[in-house]
């Protein structure tokens, strides 16, 4: 999905600055979307023109399949291994405290495993996902297990807002890598305590993951129309 104002030009550069990051020797998280693309790209460049030798853990199938076309080695997170460094786009990115929204790709679940362990977890975005608060573009996914998934959305919009079940464009659900729906909840921004919302969705039994990124993200790269890429830091 591609929201408006997003720009190939923004979320290259973005990209290019945070895999900068990038040493040999490194576990990478590799995150989902249309600006991780460029990240694998430039990372495929690395590895050809500098002999940069990493490997990386892939975050969905999509990812999976993009890095082995590109010849970036892959590898599976094992107990005591976990990612030096974790890249991944974001829908939106709250610019004070770097919460985010993430999932409108589908990827969520592995996505945040992957971050959860990281040592350092970028997250690279154009201009256009900059928020004030969270859930004022994009809703707040959830991906839930297929058993009593209505009664779960149900629950879910007790929380306030409205779950849509995510749909592919034929009209059927949309399942998720992990074989399980996404319900989207529309209409809970703007979202001013986005940790205890995140409390509040993992409660519910039959929730597997929401999209809610709090306390994860070490920066941000920002990338604009004019090729370059801001940065932003978590004060923690
Ligand atoms: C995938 O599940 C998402 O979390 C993506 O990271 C997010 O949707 C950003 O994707 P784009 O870079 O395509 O905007």
């Amino acid at each position: 999905m591609i929201p408006p104002g997003t720009t190939d030009r923004g979320r290259r550069a973005a990209a290019v600055a945070a895999t900068a990051l990038v040493e040999t020797g490194m576990l990478l998280g590799l995150g989902t979307g249309s600006t991780v693309r460029f990240v694998l790209e430039r990372l495929a460049e690395r590895i050809r023109g500098e002999g940069l030798r990493v490997s990386g853990v892939p975050t969905s199938l999509a990812t999976e399949e993009r890095a082995r076309a590109l010849g970036i080695p892959l590898a599976e997170l094992s107990p005591g291994r976990e990612p030096d460094l974790a890249i991944d786009g974001a829908d939106e990115v709250e610019h004070a405290a770097l919460s985010l929204i993430k999932g409108l790709g589908g990827a969520l679940v592995r996505e945040k495993i992957v971050a959860y362990g990281a040592r350092r977890f970028v997250v690279v975005a154009d201009e256009s996902k900059l928020v004030e608060k969270l859930g004022t573009r994009a809703p707040v996914p959830v991906e839930v297990v297929p058993f009593a998934h209505a009664a779960t959305a149900r629950r879910l919009e007790r929380l306030g807002g409205r779950a849509a079940m995510r749909l592919q464009p034929d009209g059927k659900p949309l399942v998720t890598d992990n074989g399980n729906l996404i319900y989207d909840l529309y209409g809970l921004g703007p979202i001013v305590d986005p940790a205890a919302l995140e409390q509040d969705i993992a409660r519910i039994p039959g929730v597997v993951e929401c999209g809610l990124f709090n306390g994860l993200a070490a920066c941000v790269f920002i990338g604009s129309e004019d090729g370059t890429a801001r940065l932003f830091e978590a004060s923690r």
